[in-house]
């Protein structure tokens, strides 16, 4: 870490707002001296932006820390909010999506035949008997259904839980079954590097797996949307066609209110430990940072703008920056179903001169294999549209940022570098575009109403130009509101660390710079970050050792050009497999077999089969020496091993 926060310092460039971008800016200065005076009058502020059926006269009630409750004795209904307000104020005419299929197939959907749809769906659910409370997966392709079925769940007062489509249909059983869904809501297939990717038959396979579900939580239907054409099996009384049902439902359907408590989703994200957590988010506080920081930190002007947040529904970008936050502020935005290389390396480029995007927000790794690709492939497009981006889900180094800032901003397009978290359900630090002059690396600032601090291991403020870990000094709207089923783990997993000040740990290493900027350094815990996604050592580590062939293994994240990190694993084979078969082909069953058991982006990028693991006397795993090998680094200090031999064996076996 630290020739890494040496690199960092050397970063001296600054970008001021463009003037006529400060000029014009959504999100002004003023709002960080009036969320300093007023923290909860505010966001209060912020809250009566969205459309309240009952109003809230409380705040926050931080009476039971660390369940918070915001706006709690208010109601709304959450698609209500995205959809019928804007109708009902005379934008029912506006481009809600503009979607784009992978082969090239487009749809434009106004916000009136997103509420119509929505409202259609909304029915056939209720007379499948789903209400409030009840759980619904959602595995689907980026397709318009996809957002209508998120806002119909939201819109009757239940609860999705999305998966994403390139999980498994081990993972998305263990999802369905954790919260106890009642119905799926699916696909055929959809498309993905220029060919159909089936989804249906990873909910047949999840749901013919025994379970120890309840009668009420069993799932009853799975409402299948047509897209992918491929061929698939039908299990009669359970499986119902999308087209079958809801083009003849009703598109009449009045919006009921709901506490603002109300549970809006759950999505799972990985942890330290092998088991997924089930992250809650509720209605009021959640929609209310979501959209607000859409507004100031993506700068949106509904009525000029073109939105587009590259992410897939399965993530929380995907929730917050797809589903929730453009559509509560009347935005238009493209929808894109594929992989931004199929059928060219150039497909998203296209697609931004194609919309005239003028806002783009996406993860360093893909500017980074833009990158790789080079400037040729952009050549052929205009992308001078664009008038300000966003990088979200990991670090973004200097260099990227600088290509990002030239090559696709054409040098003006100011760059947010946003953190957050699925726990946090909105951005928490990040540059206000017409405000902040711009650090390339770092993401810089809490936004207006947010409390954050770099702190050392006993919880006290590290000081400007030093390192430790990130907090969270003060609840805010749409934290999370505990773990599904778990609420001992939600306490552990966050509060615990730091209990006496009432932190929230957010588990990633930062620095504050002279200015007292934030620069993310990388989680601190077992979780690795691949590509933007959330993955776990110990998840991937269970996956290995549930293999026939494996005796044990432990897995490292390390540094990787592209994906920011890549997964290196450490095995030790059974000696009657090792008899039996080659290295180079069990390792490659490995692979394979990560993949099939939690999804293709665990892949393993390195399987090293090794004789031994480097352990301390207690019996820990040490993958810090791992990840000097994974990495090609001289191995670091290991005089707390048990044997300290062990390294030597292990470097030549990966050599
Ligand atoms: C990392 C994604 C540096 C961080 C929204 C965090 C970042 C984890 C940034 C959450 C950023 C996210 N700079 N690191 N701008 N944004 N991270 O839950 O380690 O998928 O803890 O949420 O991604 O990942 P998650």
């Amino acid at each position: 870490m630290s020739s890494q926060i040496d690199h960092l310092l050397n970063e001296d460039r600054r970008f001021a707002p463009p003037a006529d971008f400060a000029a014009n800016a959504v999100g002004t200065a003023d709002l960080y001296s009036r969320a300093s005076e007023d923290r909860d009058a505010f966001w209060a502020e912020q809250a009566r932006q969205l459309h309240w059926h009952r109003p809230f006269t409380e705040v926050l009630d931080w009476t039971n820390p660390p369940f918070a409750q915001w706006f709690a004795d208010g109601a709304l209904n959450v698609a209500y909010n995205c959809l019928d307000r804007h109708v009902e104020a005379g934008y029912g005419d506006r481009v809600a999506l503009l979607w784009e299929g992978e082969p090239g197939d487009q749809r434009q959907v106004t916000y009136a035949e997103l509420t119509a749809e929505v409202k259609r769906v909304a029915n056939v659910m209720e007379g499948l008997g789903i209400g409030q409370g009840d759980r619904v997966a959602i595995y689907l392709p980026m397709i318009p259904e996809a957002i209508a079925a998120m806002l119909a769940v939201a819109r009757i007062g239940a609860v999705h839980s999305v998966v994403f489509g390139g999980f498994s249909a081990d993972s998305l059983r263990s999802r369905i079954d954790d919260a106890g869904a009642r119905l799926v809501i699916t696909a055929d297939g959809g498309y993905r590097k220029g060919k159909v990717s089936p989804l249906k038959p990873a909910v047949d396979q999840a749901l013919a797996a025994a379970s120890n579900r309840s009668e009420q939580e069993t799932v009853e239907h799975v409402l299948v949307v047509k897209r992918g054409g491929n061929r698939v099996k039908w299990v009669e009384d359970r499986d119902i066609w999308w087209h079958d049902v809801v083009p003849q439902a009703s598109p009449e359907h009045e919006a009921q209110a709901f506490p603002a408590e109300n549970p809006l989703f759950i999505l799972y994200t990985s942890g330290t430990t092998g088991k997924p957590k089930g992250i809650l988010h509720t209605s009021g506080g959640y929609l209310t940072q979501a959209a607000f920081t859409n507004r100031v930190v993506h700068d949106i002007r509904p009525e000029s703008d073109v939105f587009w947040c590259t992410a897939d529904i399965g993530w929380i970008t995907g929730h917050s920056y797809v589903a929730y936050g453009p559509l509560a502020n009347g935005a238009t935005q493209v929808l894109y179903e594929g992989t931004p290389d199929s059928p060219h390396p150039a497909r998203w480029w296209e697609l931004v001169e194609k919309y005239g995007v003028t806002i783009l927000y996406t993860a360093p790794t893909a500017i980074r294999s833009f990158m790789k690709t080079g400037r040729s492939a952009l050549e052929n497009y205009d992308l001078s549209s664009i008038r300000l981006l966003g990088s979200v889900g990991e670090p973004i180094n200097p260099e990227a940022w600088m290509w990002y800032h030239d090559v696709i901003g054409g040098h003006v397009a100011p760059i947010v570098d946003t953190w957050w978290q699925t726990e946090t359900g909105a951005i928490m630090i990040s540059a206000l575009p017409g405000v902040t002059a711009l650090k390339p690396g770092s993401a810089q600032v809490p936004i207006p109403g947010i409390g954050v601090d770099v702190v050392d291991e006993s919880g006290e403020h590290v000081g400007n130009g030093n390192g430790g870990l990130l907090v969270l000094t003060e609840p805010w709207p749409s934290m999370l509101r505990g773990i599904w089923g778990d609420p001992e783990r939600f306490v552990e997993t966050y509060w615990e660390k730091f209990r006496d000040r009432g932190y929230y740990f957010a588990g990633d290493g930062a620095r504050l710079d002279d200015d007292g900027d934030v620069w993310l350094l990388g989680r601190v815990d077992d979780v690795m970050n691949v590509s933007g996604h959330r993955l776990s050592t110990t998840e991937i580590e269970s996956a290995l050792v549930a293999h026939e062939a494996t005796a044990e293994a432990a897995v490292v994240g390390a540094a990787d050009e592209t994906t920011g990190q890549a997964v290196v694993a450490f095995v030790i084979l059974k000696e009657s497999f090792l008899r039996a078969h080659s290295p180079e082909g069990l390792a490659q069953q490995l692979r394979l077999w990560v993949g099939e058991q939690i999804g293709p982006i665990a892949r393993p990028r390195d399987i090293y089969i090794v004789s031994e693991l480097p352990k301390t006397r207690s019996g820990k795993i040490m993958r810090r020496l791992l990840r000097d090998v994974a990495e090609g680094r001289d191995v670091g200090d290991t005089t707390t091993l048990a044997d300290t031999a062990v390294m030597s064996v292990i470097s030549a076996q990966v050599r």
